[in-house]
């Protein structure tokens, strides 16, 4: 059997000819009716369904075995016997005539497939057939049409109203936050702004499988940081941004989380703004709370923590210092990019008055599947020598006990850490 073609066809009118009144002869018959043919169904006996069709006149019946006539002048045949065999039969009288057969009980043997189906907007009909799994491409066509009801398919914006101008769109810039670890934590309205993309421009904490399934038609610079390195220093980045929007693309800044969340993401949008390019932002969802909540620790939690505070931990120890003097044991203080530096931040919140038993955790790679979380006390970080491996969150206060009762409370998507490779500069 060739890979085969979609192709859709007016069934309105014309003869199609169903073999076969049981379970799956009906339900083929229910998938046709809406395209208006003219129905014969040949079977000595029928379904309830079918029987209630032919007799409110939207089938005809020939109550019988079938026989090699009943293929002639047919459009299309749909061979649904309940048998193999006889069901070949069929096929092998179709292929003669050259008439289009769906083989029920083997597709192989047939020359056509009745995909599944759902009503689209605007007339568009969508469907889906093949891999052997009926189930699985019911429930991708059912999901499409769920997303297009909502408006949440990531599809330009105004693409269903909208002919194509074929004046080029001036240029503009989206920073996108793409979550953390998980392409399943992007926002639909990242997604949308994904679709729209015709550059991209992607950070290293940037789930690989969002940016690996752009189109192949779409830009992707990679300017990646790790902690030290900065392949493309800011700078540049802002202005890789500002040219590209201004040479007519629609620039997508695809980040780690969320652009505006210790990203760089203000000064991306400001350069923009004086560079008189269009910028949107559509928000991400920070690790800064996503990651700590995958692990069982809300960051607050009534009669433990009222409040919690994010700061940067690789910035010079002085903040730190401040913010342990100015917070006490009700605020859960969560610490991005500190991996680093973690015998250093234990030191400091103890020299300012922490007790030594208060709880902290440090979540590795979070939302992905190499996800990590060490759990212990101030005193039982400066007593190790645990070096954690970046990126990585620490969060300290009496809420980190309760991941002891909560446990891991998410576990990453197959699409996590994963995707198709594709070639990128
Ligand atoms: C430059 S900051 C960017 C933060 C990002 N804008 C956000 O909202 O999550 C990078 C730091 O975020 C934290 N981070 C990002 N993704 C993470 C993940 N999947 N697991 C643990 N920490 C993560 C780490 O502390 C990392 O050093």
């Amino acid at each position: 059997m060739s890979d085969r073609h979609p192709l859709l066809v007016d069934l309105g009118g014309r003869r199609v000819v169903v073999i076969g009144g049981g379970p799956t002869a009906t339900r083929k018959v229910e998938s046709l009716l809406p395209g208006g043919p003219a129905i014969e169904v040949v079977a000595p006996e029928l379904s309830e369904r079918l029987t209630e069709l032919e007799q409110t006149g939207r089938i005809v019946v020939h109550h019988r075995r079938w026989v090699q006539s009943d293929l002639d002048k047919a459009w299309l045949v749909v061979a649904a016997t309940g048998n193999q065999d006889s069901d070949g039969q069929v096929a092998g009288a179709c292929e003669r005539r050259q008439v289009w057969c769906v083989c029920t009980s083997a597709a192989r043997l047939g020359t056509a497939a009745l995909p599944a189906t759902a009503a689209g907007e605007n007339g568009i009909r969508i469907a889906a057939s093949g891999g052997g799994n009926p189930q699985l491409a019911k429930e991708i066509v059912n999901s499409a049409e769920l997303l297009l009801r909502l408006s949440a398919l990531p599809l330009r914006r105004d693409e269903m109203t909208r002919a194509r101008s074929t004046d080029r769109p001036s240029g503009r810039a989206i920073l996108v936050g793409a979550g953390p670890g998980d392409p399943e934590l992007i926002t639909l309205r990242g997604l949308r702004a994904l679709a729209e993309a015709e550059v991209l421009i992607v950070d290293r904490l940037a789930p690989r499988a969002l940016w690996e399934a752009a189109s192949p038609s779409v830009e992707i610079i990679h300017v990646g940081k790790t902690a030290g390195t900065h392949p493309v220093p800011q700078d540049q980045i802002n202005e890789l941004i500002v040219e590209r929007s201004l040479a007519g693309n629609t620039v997508v800044r695809l980040k780690g989380g969320d652009p505006f969340m210790m990203g760089r993401g203000a000064e991306e949008a400001l350069a923009c703004v004086t560079a008189g390019v269009p910028v949107e932002v559509g928000p991400g969802v920070t690790s800064a709370l996503a990651v700590p909540a995958a692990s069982g620790i809300p960051v607050t939690c009534r009669g433990v923590a009222s409040s919690f505070l994010v700061a940067a931990a690789h910035e010079g120890t002085t903040p730190l210092d401040e913010i342990a003097r100015s917070t006490n044991a009700e605020t859960t203080l969560v610490l991005i990019m500190g991996a680093r530096k973690l015998r250093d931040i234990a030191q400091i919140l103890v020299d300012c008055g922490r007790s030594p038993t208060t709880p902290i955790a440090v979540i590795e790679s979070g939302w992905t599947p190499r996800t990590s979380t060490w759990r212990g006390s101030l005193t039982d970080v400066l007593r190790s020598d645990r070096q954690p491996r970046a990126p990585a969150i620490v969060v300290i206060g009496d809420v980190v006990a309760l991941h002891d009762s909560l446990g891991q409370l998410a576990v990453p998507s197959t699409l996590a850490g994963h995707g198709p490779r594709r070639h990128t500069r």
